[in-house]
């Protein structure tokens, strides 16, 4: 049985970024009758940016209310918070022992704030070997991931690869990443990739008003409302696609070159599908937010079901390694 697994930081709301380019595929993947997931929220790895502790696990309970909210089947899976098997950190130490300096100094996680170094903690540096343990603590066949991740897939593949070599036995898998084409790259209110640290998200389950100002300040050029206008160059309508039927595209398509269409028309329409089309899942959301209890039962659950299979995999790599 193919087992997939990934995860979303606990650094703050999941956004439209995070939902279409990895959390809707990963839950498309678990409705496969044959398959068995793995889902979880990083919030080690959030501890690189985000260091109050009660603001961290605010946003571990939103991203575990997405996941749900978007439809996981918890009690099918196996879901669950990083920090609730500290073995991930014992692993990632031994991880780190096979793993070349130069294969972190060059990960793009690391290297984008490379020129700020004193705003880079040893934890920031060291944290595509959490992932790669993350990943081989569980024997995961399949990471479903947004393009972002695909380096990270690639040095967990190699620290795997090296430690195999090491001890000269298959005893971690090797992981193929799931990066969906089109949705590889969700771009953001200003065109770059939608990104937190960008500041350029659109954040579904926020409340509206604030959702409202997010799609209404989408960068545009400022062509006037009366001329026609190429929609494939535009932000507004680059979203819209993503999220629209063929037909409602098309028509879109129309509007955008016949002229007398504005941006600001398309952003509301943007803005009338995002609210229709995650109507239940923002209220669901919602709801989760408001029962720690019913998040934290299913958590502890999902920790005990990870650890049945995480410890099999330690003891082996103990083993292996002569400890
Ligand atoms: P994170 O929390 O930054 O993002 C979670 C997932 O969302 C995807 N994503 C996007 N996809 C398309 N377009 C975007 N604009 C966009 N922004 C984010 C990411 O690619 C990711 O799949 N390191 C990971 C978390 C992690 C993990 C793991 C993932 C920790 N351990 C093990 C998989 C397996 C991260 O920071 O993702």
């Amino acid at each position: 049985m193919p087992r997939y697994l990934t995860g979303v930081q606990s650094s703050g709301q999941p956004h439209l970024g995070n939902v279409l380019g990895a959390i809707a595929p990963a839950i498309e993947f678990s409705k496969q009758p044959d398959a068995e997931s793995f889902f979880f929220i990083a919030d080690f790895h959030s501890l690189t940016t985000i260091k109050d502790g009660e603001l961290r696990r605010k946003h571990t309970r939103s991203v575990a209310a997405a996941w749900l909210a978007c439809g996981f089947d918890a009690q099918k899976n196996v879901f669950y918070r990083q920090s609730d098997l500290p073995e991930v950190t014992e692993l990632a130490w031994y991880l780190s022992c096979f793993t070349p300096y130069p294969m972190l100094a060059n990960a793009h996680s690391f290297k984008e704030k490379s020129d700020r170094l004193s705003d880079v903690n040893a934890g920031l540096f060291n944290y595509p070997v959490l992932m790669a343990a993350d990943i081989l603590l569980y024997d995961a066949d399949f990471v479903p991931v947004g393009k972002d991740q695909k380096q990270h897939l690639e040095i967990t593949r190699d620290i795997a690869s090296a430690v195999n070599h090491a001890v000269g036995q298959e005893i971690l898998k090797l992981p193929d990443a799931l990066i969906r084409e089109d949705v590889m790259t969700i771009p953001g209110i200003d065109g770059r990739k939608m990104s937190k640290s960008y500041k350029n998200t659109i954040d579904i389950f926020a409340p509206e008003n604030m959702l409202k100002k997010q799609v209404m300040s989408i960068v545009t050029d400022s062509t006037p409302l009366e001329q026609p206008k190429n929609p494939d160059t535009c932000n507004v309508f680059a979203l819209y696609k993503l999220l629209a039927a063929p037909d409602q595209i098309a028509e879109m398509r129309k509007k955008y070159e016949a002229g007398g269409y504005g941006y600001g028309h398309a952003k509301k329409e943007l803005l009338a599908l995002i609210l229709e089309k995650y109507a239940s899942a923002r209220s669901e959301y919602t709801r989760l937010m408001n029962d720690k209890a019913e998040l934290e039962n299913l958590l502890r659950v999902g920790a005990e079901k990870a650890r049945a299979v995480g410890s099999v995999i330690l003891h082996r790599v103990r083993q292996a390694l002569g400890f």
